[in-house]
């Protein structure tokens, strides 16, 4: 059955305002309003994939691709940025997006939990604000890890539960029942440690966490 999150994100009515009223401001409310963190969201995560010229990135669920034009532009004017995600309206929104663009992403319809690309495929991938409403995200990370060849990096951004122990049993108990999930600090360093990753690294912002590893 599909989740009351999983329909919100497929609903037409979300994928115009998505990018400019609808994320800035969750953004900014789970993150405890740090503006300067969200200002710079993109460009961290450009350097946490470390993209360059000539580079092909992928993102995972990239929405109406508010990420994945800003990776196009890091690795123009010879790399190659793809965006896949399984929602039309906002595919249909991020191809309105780079309409006349040049160095323009390309987009895919297709699963987190069987991405259409072939082995070691991409030199970065990154999934943001997602993983925590994909029903399988460890299936998910698989995925991204088979698509990502040797050396190449990879940045995640999901949710993250409360440090305090009563606000975290309420989150684990009413969340799922919307299709979220919170995120314990180690998990998803530990499915890049399960995976053989190197070069781990963790932040908190809010209630949000970045994490970022090269895979081996
Ligand atoms: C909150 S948006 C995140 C968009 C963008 N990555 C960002 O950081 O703003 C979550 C996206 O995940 C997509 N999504 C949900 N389940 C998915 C799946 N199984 N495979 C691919 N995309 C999925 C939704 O369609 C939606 O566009």
């Amino acid at each position: 059955m599909t989740s009351f999150v999983q329909r919100v994100m497929q609903n037409p009515l979300l994928a115009p305002v998505y990018e400019h009223a609808y994320r800035p401001a969750l953004a900014l409310a789970l993150m405890g309003f740090d503006f300067d963190h969200v200002r710079h969201e993109q460009q961290h995560t450009v350097e946490a994939l470390r993209l360059v010229p000539g580079s092909r990135v992928l993102d995972v669920a990239c929405g109406p691709g508010l990420f994945t034009r800003r990776f196009a532009r890091a690795v123009a004017p010879d790399g190659l940025a793809v965006g896949v995600d399984l929602s039309v309206p906002m595919l249909t929104q991020a191809v309105r997006r780079s309409a006349g663009v040049l160095d323009a992403p390309a987009y895919v319809r297709g699963s987190a939990h069987a991405l259409p690309f072939p082995d070691a495929a991409f030199d970065a991938v990154s999934c943001y604000a997602a993983l925590y409403l994909i029903p399988d995200p460890r299936r998910a990370f698989a995925e991204i890890t088979r698509v990502l060849r040797p050396g190449g990096r990879v940045a995640l951004m999901a949710s993250a539960e409360s440090t305090y122990g009563v606000v975290r049993r309420v989150q684990h108990a009413v969340l799922p029942r919307t299709g979220l999930r919170m995120f314990a600090d180690d998990d998803l360093t530990g499915w890049l440690a399960d995976y053989g990753y190197d070069e781990i690294t963790r932040e908190r912002h809010g209630v949000a966490q970045y994490v970022s590893g090269t895979r081996c």
